[in-house]
């Protein structure tokens, strides 16, 4: 398995593509940190009876004690950091609007979550990262990020902000041969895709489609493939890259 003895958190991880992203990487060998505001217990539950090893754990990214927590813990469960996952955002828990009419405290707290959010979880693990030697943080970002998305400014520049975050600490770390790369999906049908979209969710999933070289909607595990590439020895001289799971919407 390409990630046997590897210890790898997963932010956001209770549900969605955070738990799919979690099981992929367990089925691979990986022991999983699942961290998320809500509830891990489904996706700790998943892994376990597949014959994985996980914990979950209640983690806030904006709050940089909770992000210190989280490290803490999985040092003390594993031991070491080899992976860190920064899918925790707030998608499903935004709704859109026009530009000029999103709230105020909507747009300080998607940026808080969604960018510094990331750069708090990086600072709690880094250490451990360089105490193993190197290892691999994947930054999720969006299509939303290189298209562009109407009635959701705050999402997608937050989602663009992670890409030049990704980059710049790509820079920073590969000196410890610590690879930070960014993965932009197109979307895909998840809980969280249901709330942001809400009645337009339908329509809105066609025109994506059919924006796409691949004319068809991804499935969750469509993006798994990619995360488990990027935490494994597989993509050892990758690093400051986006890459677009986007059925070729976006060629970068
Ligand atoms: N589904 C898509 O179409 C799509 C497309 C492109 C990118 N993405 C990105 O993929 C990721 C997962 O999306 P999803 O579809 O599973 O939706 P989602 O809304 O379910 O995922 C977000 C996860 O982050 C968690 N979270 C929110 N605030 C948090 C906080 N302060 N601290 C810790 N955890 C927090 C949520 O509980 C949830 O589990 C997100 O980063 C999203 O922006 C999704």
């Amino acid at each position: 398995m390409q990630l046997d003895g590897k210890a790898i958190i997963v932010t956001g991880g209770g549900r969605g593509l955070g738990r799919a992203y979690s099981e992929a990487l367990a089925r691979e060998g990986a022991m999983i940190v699942a961290a998320d505001i809500r509830d891990t217990a489904d996706t700790v539950a998943a892994i376990e009876s597949a014959g994985g090893t996980a914990i979950g754990l209640a983690l806030d990214v904006a709050d940089m004690a909770s992000c210190q927590a989280m490290a803490e813990r999985a040092i003390a469960e594993f031991g070491r950091i080899d992976a860190l996952v920064n899918n925790a955002a707030l998608y499903g828990d935004i709704s859109g609007g026009r530009f000029d009419q999103l709230p105020e405290d909507q747009w300080d707290r998607v940026m808080t979550v969604n960018v510094k959010g990331i750069w708090q979880c990086c600072k709690a693990c880094v250490p451990a990262l360089r105490e193993a030697g190197g290892g691999s943080i994947i930054n999720i970002s969006s299509l939303a990020a290189t298209y562009g998305m109407a009635y959701a400014v705050d999402y997608a520049t937050s989602k663009a902000a992670v890409i030049g975050l990704t980059r710049s600490l790509a820079r920073e770390l590969g000196r410890d041969w610590i690879r930070v790369n960014a993965v932009a999906p197109s979307a895909v049908l998840t809980e969280g895709t249901d709330e942001f979209m809400g009645e337009k969710r339908d329509k809105a999933l066609q025109v994506i489609a059919a924006s796409q070289s691949l004319q068809s909607n991804l499935e969750t595990d469509d993006l798994t493939g990619t995360i488990v590439y990027l935490a494994s020895d597989a993509s050892k001289f990758v690093t400051g890259q986006t890459i677009m799971v986007d059925g070729g919407t976006v060629m970068l």
